[in-house]
This record gives C-alpha cells, structure tokens and sequence, in this order.
C-alpha cells in the first residue's frame, strides 16, 4: 500500500549533514512510499497571539502532516536539545487547543552530529514532547549517528552505515504500518 511520510529536518544549514541523511534515507524505501520534506524554515515565530489567524506556512505545515500516515524528525542536537526551529514547528502544529495534528501519528527519530554522542540528549527531549503530542514513536532501534561515519563524501549514505540504517528504516516502516 501506497503512504506518504512527513519529514521534518531540524536545521535549517544549507548543508546540513541532517539534511543530506533525510534525503538518503528517502533511497532505502520501497517504491509506493513517498517522502515529503516539510518546510519549517518560513515560519513565524510561534505566539499565542496569532493562533487564531495563523498565516499560510503555518496552515500549510498542518496539512502536510494531517496528510502524511507518518512522521520522520531527523535532527541535530543544539546545546543538548533540540533546535529551537523545531520546537517552534511542533509548537506550532500543536495549537490551538484540541486543534494539535499530532495526534496517533507514528513517529521515528533519527540525528547526526558532529559529537560523539550522535544527538542523544536532543533524541531524548524530543521524545518527551512526542509522548505528551500522543505519537507513538518508534523506540528500538535507537539511530543516534557520527556525520564522519554515516555520509559519504557525495552527501550519501557511508558503505558501512547502509546497513545498519536499512534495518532501521525497515523497522520504521513496519511500525507505521502498525498503527496505521
Ligand atoms: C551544535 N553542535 C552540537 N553537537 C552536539 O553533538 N551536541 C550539542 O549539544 C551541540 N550543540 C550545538 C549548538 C549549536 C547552536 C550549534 C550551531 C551546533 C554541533 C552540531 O552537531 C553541528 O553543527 C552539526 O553539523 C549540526 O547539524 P547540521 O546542521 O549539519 O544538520
């Protein structure tokens, strides 16, 4: 069956390494599943003021995921936490009240970084604010990778990671099948 997974990358760096690994992983899906690269990097900064008119990035950032069967956060870690541009993206697909697209989406999270913990601590974070959004996220395995080992130097995916990261996609996969 055909589905279409949301990809939110969390910087918003011209060459991101994060960015290059959502690209590549999109090549290790089987035909039928699409990957849609939301945009975060138009939108205001969040603020409760404005929730009730919210403008076109916004509206657009909550269609895309009400659409999607799944979600896919690939993120680096900022100060061991996630980047303030996904906070303020979450925040804002969250709002108003009762109005969050979050809900039941199944989730997966991935992270590169230059650091050797590979976005532990951002993961972590991340993970408590999708249990309180509702999603059930994706828990095992655990995807927290070195840029020097998981890209190659064309931006695409090491030799030595294109395993591990095929069984991790196949995983996601399999999860959100299961709560499809
Ligand atoms: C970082 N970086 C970083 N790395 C890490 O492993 N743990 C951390 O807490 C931080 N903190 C941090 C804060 C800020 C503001 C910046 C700009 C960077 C380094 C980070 O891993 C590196 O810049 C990555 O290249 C960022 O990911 P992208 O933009 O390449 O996807």
């Amino acid at each position: 069956m055909s589905k279409t997974i949301a990809v939110i990358v969390g910087s918003l760096r011209k060459d991101s390494f994060n960015a290059r690994l959502a690209d590549a992983l999109a090549t290790l899906a089987p035909d039928g599943v699409r990957f849609n690269r939301v945009r975060i990097d138009d939108l205001p900064l969040y603020n409760q003021d404005d929730e009730q008119s919210p403008p076109a990035p916004v509206k657009r950032l909550k269609q895309e995921i009400r659409e999607a069967d799944g979600l896919l956060f690939v993120t680096p870690e900022y100060n061991r936490s996630i980047p303030g541009v996904l906070k303020n993206a979450l925040d804002h697909a969250s709002r108003p009240y009762g109005e969050s697209v979050f809900p039941d989406k199944p989730a997966g999270i991935l992270g590169v970084s230059i650091g050797a913990i590979g976005t532990a601590c951002a993961q972590q974070h991340l993970r408590t604010i999708l249990a309180y959004l509702d999603m059930p996220t994706l828990g095992q395995p655990e995807a927290f990778l070195k840029a020097d080992d998981v890209l190659d130097d064309a931006g695409g995916i090491a030799e030595g990671s294109r395993k591990f990261l095929q069984d991790w996609m196949d995983a996601y996969l399999a999860w959100v099948d299961q709560h499809a």
